[in-house]
């Protein structure tokens, strides 16, 4: 059977995973964070007390890392070298780990091919930086999802506090305009919308509003 896969890219704080979770959950096809995978190998550098700097040898230090991803309860798990860390990947400093990671070649090549074997076996919505671009680019739909950075910023400061960050707006808002920064400079699958993607601007929506924008987008998409 063919599968039907759709791409949702765009920056930091723009929805992209709540949408896309409401999304596939209406069209019955199973949602893929590839921005997990790349936590999760940020942690594991972060493990062993390697910072951003990534002062060390990439490729042997990717020989010691296994990543993988498992479905309980329809919710991705991302398990690393065996354990669960969905929850310990969420941190900031996970987050800025997870985009130093994600500009290195060999980090990119090492989880492509696992990337494109979820799309083949499954009909999904997958969503990252690069998968409408380099990833998956015969996907019958690409969205590249977006919002202004201080609205994105707001919503991840808010996440953050429920869970009991004490970091500033300002804080938060620095943070995001740097890692959107790394990820759309990089020199390797940078952030940025495919040439047949469709922009969908966030800013100012309320997550209903969004998905029902999203629906349209991908009804048209996948009836053209
Ligand atoms: O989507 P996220 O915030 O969980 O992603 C964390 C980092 O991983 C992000 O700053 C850039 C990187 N990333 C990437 O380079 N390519 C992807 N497909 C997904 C994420």
């Amino acid at each position: 059977m063919k599968t039907i896969a759709i791409a949702i890219d765009g920056p930091a704080g723009a929805g992209k995973s709540s949408l896309a979770k409401a999304v596939s959950s209406k069209l019955g096809y199973i949602y893929i964070d590839t921005g997990a995978l790349y936590r999760a190998i940020g942690l594991a550098f972060s493990r062993k007390g390697i910072d951003t700097d990534l002062n060390c040898n990439i490729e042997e230090m990717l020989k010691e890392i296994k990543v993988d991803i498992k479905f309980i309860d329809d919710t991705q798990h991302v398990f690393l070298n065996g354990e669960d860390v969905s929850d310990e990947i969420r941190t900031p400093t996970a987050s800025m780990m997870a985009s130093a990671v994600s500009a290195k070649p060999a980090v990119r090549a090492f989880l492509l091919d696992m990337q494109r074997d979820f799309a083949k076996k499954y009909n999904c919505i997958m969503d990252g930086r690069d998968i409408g671009t380099v990833v998956l680019p015969d996907a019958k739909v690409k969205i590249f999802l977006t919002a202004s950075a201080e609205e994105r910023a707001m919503r991840r400061f808010r996440e953050l506090k429920e869970k009991g960050s004490d970091a500033t707006f300002e804080e938060v808002l620095a943070d995001m305009e740097k890692r959107d920064f790394n990820d759309s400079n990089r020199a390797i699958a940078p952030l940025k919308p495919a040439e047949d993607s469709v922009i969908a601007d966030t800013t100012g929506k309320t997550v209903e509003e969004s998905v029902v924008m999203l629906m349209e987008i991908i009804k048209k998409g996948i009836e053209d």
